[in-house]
């Protein structure tokens, strides 16, 4: 009995020595200590022995039993360190690789320039609102007394949905849908993107962005039109900014003017950014055509007000001094990153 006791100890122990992985060790563990092991068996043996025999022979079946299961155990042990050491060590990280740069968002030049803009004009009161970018004819053109055959639609020549339907050459039309709400008096500015059928240059885009301004009340002036612009000028270019009205024909105004301001770059005595003049042009504005106000369901003789149109690609591009508008829509971050 006790030679049977001492080969299976050997046995096992031998087992559980070659046993190369956590689920053999198990299967050794279920061989000689499971419900119908080696061990299990050889204590049904016990009914053949005398009483007083058995008592040794217990002690001697628990003693291997254990010397098995502390074999068992100390090899898990050393299993489990040896696959976590391999494990760190195919972890392992090289601290001299170069780390991946994270990518941090930036705004757009545009956008800069547009908050800027929206900034100073909430400032005086003005709400922002929009309109559609696929716009009727009628509100790009005709609310705004452009009739069907007027030249100026050959300089906004657009891409049309169909003969109704087209996309806004201007945000100008915002104008006449805001006039039509007869909410009164208007403050408001409308950002948005516009369209016209142009070549890609330096200074030309098939689409980009416009500011619209308009104020309705009663008794508005050019006087009002004329500090508005100025303080906007002077919030946007500097203190020192100086403003100049030229004269200028926009059919949904009367009179029109065109606005520059002085050359932020040289105070105004000529530079290569304003051709030598001094001035650089910004926007164009005048007072609300009378027509246009009739056209909205605004009776003329009760109400005044004034427009104005901003380019707001041309804002960024003079506040940041970029020379090619293309580079504005090329979404290269190393150039967007700059401002
Ligand atoms: N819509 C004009 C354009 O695209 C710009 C403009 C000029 C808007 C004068 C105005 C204005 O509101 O009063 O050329």
């Amino acid at each position: 009995m006790k030679e049977r006791l001492q080969a299976i100890e050997n046995a096992a122990l031998n087992q559980i020595n070659e046993a190369k992985s956590l689920e053999q060790l198990n299967d050794v563990r279920v061989a000689f200590l499971g419900k119908k092991g080696e061990i299990t068996e050889i204590m049904k043996c016990m009914k053949d022995l005398s009483a007083e025999e058995r008592p040794a022979f217990g002690q001697m079946v628990n003693s291997v039993r254990q010397a098995i299961e502390e074999a068992i155990e100390n090899t898990k042990t050393s299993m489990a360190a040896k696959l976590r050491e391999e494990q760190l060590k195919s972890e392992v990280i090289d601290v001299t690789l170069p780390a991946k740069k994270s990518n941090v968002g930036h705004r757009h030049p545009n956008t800069i320039a547009l908050e800027e803009v929206q900034r100073i004009f909430v400032g005086m009161g003005y709400e922002v609102v929009e309109g559609p970018e696929v716009e009727y004819d009628y509100y790009n053109f005709e609310a705004l007394n452009i009739p069907a055959n007027h030249p100026a639609k050959d300089e906004q020549d657009t891409f049309y949905i169909n003969d109704k339907i087209l996309l806004r050459t201007q945000t100008s039309p915002v104008q006449a849908r805001y006039m039509e709400t007869g909410k009164m008096p208007i403050r408001m500015i409308a950002p948005g993107r516009v369209f016209r059928s142009d070549e890609v240059d330096a200074t030309h885009s098939p689409s980009f962005h416009q500011i619209e301004g308009l104020v309705i009340d009663k008794n508005i002036t050019f006087a009002d039109l004329k500090g508005t612009l100025a303080e906007f000028a002077r919030e946007l270019f500097g203190p020192e900014t100086k403003v100049k009205f030229r004269p200028h024909h926009f059919p949904f105004t009367e009179p029109s003017a065109e606005v520059d301001v002085t050359c932020f770059k040289c105070g105004g005595k000529g530079c290569r950014m304003c051709k030598g003049s001094g001035w650089i042009e910004i926007l164009g504005c005048g007072m609300v055509h009378p027509k246009v106000l009739e056209n909205c369901k605004i009776d003329s003789n009760e109400y005044q007000g004034f427009a104005f149109g901003i380019g707001l690609e041309r804002i960024a591009l003079l506040k940041y001094e970029i020379d090619d508008m293309r580079l504005l829509y090329e979404n290269d971050t190393r150039f967007l990153k700059q401002f």
